[in-house]
């Protein structure tokens, strides 16, 4: 039982080569943000359970004591496991949704639900651990994506950057302190989609498709041999570097099918300004990321930010290598986060 308000961050994160190939048994190359994502968990005396995500804009209540009174045997018990077609048709069953809900706010709740209903059914919050949170936060994934890589969910878990194959992790040891620019282009699109159309495109071009995910392949690796490199001793050379890596990985994805208008106006914008994108992520729109080389003055940065910005999108310039999920005491946060959590 909750006594105190716990507030617990994790790392936004981008995907800087890999995304799709990874679904298909290739390296990705993953690390977290200096962006943060912030849970607030705070005790209630009204005998309910409230859920509150500001940013998509839902706001859900339910009783904690009808919830306890539910059926939840549907749930296994043990060991954290996949959820079936069938689950998800009960547990939509319980939140009252339609069968066909596929939105994303509806699948956010059915997400949530499903894990309130799991952790507390499972009596295993006292031995939290990373790998149970990563487990966690994979069978939430699924909720949304239905058949994920896992590799969002162990970069936000653990931080830092990693090199994620098939459910192999290894952290890369003192990552360069990149920059980048993370621009999100505001057009909404769906990762199982996006997902399935590569697989459907795999299986009608093998000879085609396969040679492509090869090579996002080797580009995840000379990126990962690159960044080890400078660590040591970062030349601008590096820089020129994985500016080419992107520019490749951006067209192979978009012979993958995952392009967009959006994102090549996107690398338009940023070319024209000397500086390489490219999608990260599912793509379809969504958001892309671009490399900001140090020796960048900050009026060129800034008239980028401002061209992005007349296209309509948003963007953060952060870096890489955050760590990951974390709690926080109310006092050790800065006060743009602390007003924004006081004002929910
Ligand atoms: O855009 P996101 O966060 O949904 O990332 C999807 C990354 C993919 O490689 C396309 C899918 C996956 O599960 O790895």
């Amino acid at each position: 039982m909750l006594s105190e308000v716990l507030l617990v961050s994790a790392p936004g994160k981008v995907i800087l080569h890999g995304e799709h190939a990874v679904v298909h048994g290739k390296v990705a190359l993953a690390v977290a943000l200096n962006l943060r994502t912030f849970l607030r968990l705070q005790p209630h005396s009204n005998g309910k359970v409230d859920l509150n995500l500001p940013n998509i804009g839902i706001q859900r209540a339910w009783d904690v004591a009808k919830l306890q009174m539910l059926d939840t045997s549907f749930l296994k018990q043990g060991d954290v496991t996949a959820l079936t077609p069938e689950q998800m048709e009960k547990l939509k069953e319980v939140a009252g949704f339609p069968e066909d809900c596929a939105d994303h706010e509806h699948l956010a709740v059915l997400s949530f639900l499903y894990l309130y209903l799991s952790i507390c059914q499972s009596q295993r919050w006292t031995e939290e651990s990373l790998e149970l949170i990563n487990k966690w936060a994979f069978q939430g994934e699924r909720v949304i994506h239905g058949n994920p890589s896992g590799v969002d969910n162990a970069v936000s878990t653990w931080g830092g950057a990693l090199r994620y194959q098939q459910g192999k992790i290894s952290s890369l040891k003192r990552p360069p302190a990149l920059k980048i620019l993370l621009t999100n282009t505001k057009v909404p699109r769906s990762t199982k989609a996006l997902v399935a159309g590569v697989k459907s495109r795999l299986l009608k071009f093998p000879e085609i498709m396969a040679p492509l995910l090869t090579s996002i392949d080797a580009i995840s690796l000379e990126c990962e041999r690159l960044l080890g490199e400078m660590t040591a001793a970062p030349a601008p050379e590096h820089y020129l570097v994985l500016e080419e890596l992107i520019d490749m990985n951006q067209h192979h994805l978009n012979a993958l099918g995952v392009g967009h208008a959006s994102l090549d106006r996107l690398c338009q914008v940023t070319m024209a300004h000397g500086l390489h994108s490219k999608l990260t992520g599912a793509g379809g729109g969504g958001c892309g990321i671009t490399l900001l080389r140090p020796d960048l003055e900050r009026p060129e940065v800034e008239a980028m930010k401002q061209a992005l910005t007349s296209c309509g999108f948003d963007c953060w310039e952060t870096s890489i290598g955050a760590p990951g999920v974390s709690v926080h005491t109310a006092a050790s946060l800065d006060a743009p986060v602390r007003q924004a959590l006081d004002g929910l």
